[in-house]
């Protein structure tokens, strides 16, 4: 099981504003997104991202199993399409490997992707870097103690001004 996390970012590393505003990233990158989220067949979210999609009309996503994280009881109104699970990362993974997946697609957002990457649990990282800096807002990965280098697989500009970093976690560091 491979899972990939896709991010579009502001140039210094945030995912929204601090009110969880993320609609400045390009088209290019939403398309990009859908694409591979379609291509794993599942997306993993945390609740605020969840609630973020569900308020500018995105949830459920719906070429995708959708996987809300949370510790909270939410009511499922959509049916089959969508899980609610308050499981740790591997047991998230192990849901989806059982139920025939090979990738898992992690859509963030940023206390999610820390707590998949603080036990070693991401394969692969595209960066979709947009052409802004905030001064302030949420990060890509919530504070923790972590660290971990990557290997460059593949850049590509993704229109005039965006760029596409697409990565590969050194594992055993
Ligand atoms: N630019 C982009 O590509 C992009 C992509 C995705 C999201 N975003 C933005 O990111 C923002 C949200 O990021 P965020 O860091 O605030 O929140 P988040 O990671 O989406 O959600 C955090 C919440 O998810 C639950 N959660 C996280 N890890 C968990 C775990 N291991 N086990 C159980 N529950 C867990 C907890 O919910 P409970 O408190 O209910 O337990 C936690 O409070 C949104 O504004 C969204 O728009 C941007």
């Amino acid at each position: 099981m491979k899972t990939i996390l896709y991010m579009g970012i502001s140039a210094n590393g945030y995912i929204a504003k601090t009110d969880g505003n993320s609609e400045w990233t390009s088209e290019e990158d939403l398309k990009g997104f859908y694409e591979q989220s379609k291509k794993a067949g599942n997306i993993i979210m945390g609740k605020n991202t969840y609630l973020a999609a569900l308020q500018y009309g995105y949830f459920p996503f719906p070429d995708s199993l959708n996987v809300v994280v949370s510790h909270k009881q939410i009511e499922n109104k959509w049916g089959d399409n969508v899980i609610i699970m308050d499981k740790p990362p591997k047991e998230i993974l192990a849901m989806l490997e059982q139920k025939g997946f090979t990738a898992a697609f992690l859509a963030g957002g940023g206390q999610l992707n820390a707590s998949f990457v603080k036990e070693g649990l991401i394969d692969e990282i595209y960066l979709d870097i947009e052409p802004l800096i905030l001064g302030q807002g949420i990060k890509i990965f919530a504070d923790a103690d972590f660290e971990f280098w990557m290997e460059l697989i593949d850049f590509k500009k993704l229109n005039i001004n965006t760029i596409q970093l697409h990565y590969k976690v050194i594992k055993n560091q």
